[in-house]
């Protein structure tokens, strides 16, 4: 079914460990002893669950490149997993928050650069009223908070194998029988999902509309295309049918553009002009400094002013059950100034669009000429290739187009030959700094890689 000889691909998989060993000596030793003090060897269990037997310690990086410890030189396709998406030290961001730091970083008090923030939020995306986080798991828990309050019902609705962060009512997943469960890989927390959560397979209409049918959903959280199982393209007439459904049934749509963004300048809801209540963005947008904003429309910020007034002198403090002591914090409002100002344009994303379509058509060639049952898929800047033969249609579908073992040989196969694919799935951001040399390099080493493993016909 994948095309490829799953033996072969075993062995060829245990050659790449030992080729990554005999070039990552240093990054091995620095792993040994971050396993001393780190639960999981690294600073972040993520940063452990590469293709390597151990992460590559990085030294330095700049625009589309990564060099390690060791000096092995990477044209970076992973960029952070989109938090470093417009390139690593891109000399905008880093001008902007070396000034602010020698002017302070966080003061909880606004500066006078945060309002053209907000006013540039607003022109963007479309909606009025904006608060900032630390990241965009925290920005979605907010917001479903406050749907929670406004709508006065405690189920959120989402769709099977999303991802929007650790936020606790997302973690299910549908069985075999189709029964919401909590997902197998992450501990329950205690929480009874089914207090909490309903869950639908994206472009599935009906389904979607038996579960609002219930009157019982605060909020629905999305992403526009599906992101992290894979790429999950909307049907054509999906988003309007979502969005008419949650105004019929009266429930809050969140977007969440967090990867998406891609898409161009204003994300994808500027390009396809969808009209979410609230929309959520994270990673990329503070160029490598932990940010993220939320956004809520005019009739939203009524509703939840109605419910819980704005905080007037002489009354008691109110909390609200959201926040981030650093959230909003001068050395934020520069670094999204930088990216929305000048890094953010339609310049820059020109480029990218452009490199990320030789991307896809080097990436597609590769697999005609190999006869394998793949496909690519691509939003804006940001692509990636599903072991499928046609795009899926909702989450569960694109699961079965995952194989861990020929991900980790492919991934392994181009990073001990200098390639940096995000991990997790085969997906390639483009930031502007990319050539295309560099995008036919992926192209000639993923046509290498294929030959040892593909299945004979
Ligand atoms: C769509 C989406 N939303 C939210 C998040 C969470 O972002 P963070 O880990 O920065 O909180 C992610 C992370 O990959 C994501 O892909």
């Amino acid at each position: 079914m994948l095309g490829i000889d799953l033996h072969e691909t075993a062995a060829a998989l245990q050659r790449e460990l030992l080729e990554f060993t005999r070039l990552h000596p240093r990054s091995g030793e620095c792993y040994r002893q971050g396993l001393e003090h780190y639960l999981y060897g690294a600073p972040l269990h993520w940063m452990q669950q590469w293709s390597g037997s151990y992460p590559v310690y990085v030294a330095t990086a700049q625009g589309a490149r990564v060099e390690d410890v060791d000096g092995n030189s990477y044209i970076d396709f992973a960029l952070g997993d989109s938090g470093a998406m417009y390139g690593h030290a891109n000399p905008a961001t880093v001008k902007a928050i070396s000034n602010q730091l020698a002017k302070g970083s966080t003061f909880m008090l606004p500066t006078e650069e945060s309002l053209w923030v907000g006013k540039e939020l607003a022109r963007r995306f479309g909606l009025r009223y904006w608060q900032l986080t630390t990241s965009a798991t925290d920005a979605n828990r907010f917001v479903l908070r406050l749907c929670r309050m406004i709508t006065g019902r405690n189920k959120m609705l989402t769709f099977n194998w999303n991802y929007h962060g650790s936020v606790d009512e997302t973690q299910v997943e549908f069985d075999s029988g189709r029964l919401m469960v909590p997902r197998q890989d992450v501990y329950h927390n205690g929480i009874d999902h089914r207090q909490t959560t309903r869950l639908a397979e994206f472009n599935d209409i009906a389904g979607l509309e038996e579960s609002l049918s219930h009157g019982d959903v605060a909020c629905v959280l999305t992403e526009p295309v599906m992101t992290n199982i894979g790429m999950v393209p909307p049907d054509p007439c999906y988003h309007k049918a979502l969005r008419e459904m949650t105004r019929r049934y009266d429930v809050p749509l969140i977007i969440d553009e967090t990867h998406t963004i891609s898409s161009g300048p204003s994300g994808y809801t500027g390009k396809y002009g969808l009209m979410p209540d609230f929309l959520v963005l994270g990673k990329a947008i503070g160029g490598g400094i932990p940010i993220a904003v939320w956004g809520a429309s005019e009739t939203m910020a009524e509703r939840i002013w109605q419910a819980r007034p704005p905080f007037k002198p002489g009354e008691p403090i109110n909390h609200y059950g959201f926040g981030g002591t650093l959230a909003g914090s001068a050395l934020q409002i520069v670094a999204l100034k930088a990216t929305l100002e000048e890094i953010m344009t339609d310049d820059n994303f020109c480029r990218m669009e452009k490199m990320a379509l030789r991307f896809e058509a080097g990436t597609n060639e590769v697999i005609k000429k190999h006869r394998l049952p793949w496909h690519v898929t691509r939003i804006g800047a940001r692509a990636e290739y599903l072991f499928l033969d046609h795009p899926p249609k909702n989450g569960g579908e694109a699961h079965l187009g995952r194989h861990a073992l020929l991900e980790a040989y492919i991934h392994l196969y181009l990073l001990n030959r200098g390639i940096l694919l995000t991990p997790f799935h085969n997906m390639a951001l483009m930031c502007p700094f990319v050539s295309e040399a560099d995008v036919d390099r992926h192209s000639l080493l993923l046509d290498e890689c294929l030959f040892t493993i593909k299945e004979e016909r």
